[in-house]
């Protein structure tokens, strides 16, 4: 995932990138992983991951 909140606006300032042996995967595939992201942790910034205490 890559912040700009200015070209990824539609998508809560993230840009989802996947990569398979070093070739992005189709564009299907990318418009999947906002949604998930959204529904799940909205409000950490779209993040999962929290900073180890
Ligand atoms: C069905 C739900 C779902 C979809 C679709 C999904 N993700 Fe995630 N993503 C998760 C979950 C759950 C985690 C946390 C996994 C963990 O901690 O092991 C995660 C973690 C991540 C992380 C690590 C940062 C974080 O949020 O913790 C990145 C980067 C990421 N996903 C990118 C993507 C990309 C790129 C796509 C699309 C190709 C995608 N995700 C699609 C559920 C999803």
């Amino acid at each position: 995932m890559v912040k700009d909140s200015r070209r990824y606006a539609s998508a809560g300032g993230w840009g989802f990138g996947r990569f398979v042996n070093g070739q992005p995967v189709d564009l299907a595939q990318h418009q999947t992983c906002f949604a998930c992201h959204e529904s799940h942790v909205k409000s950490r910034d779209y993040v999962f991951t929290r900073i180890a205490p």
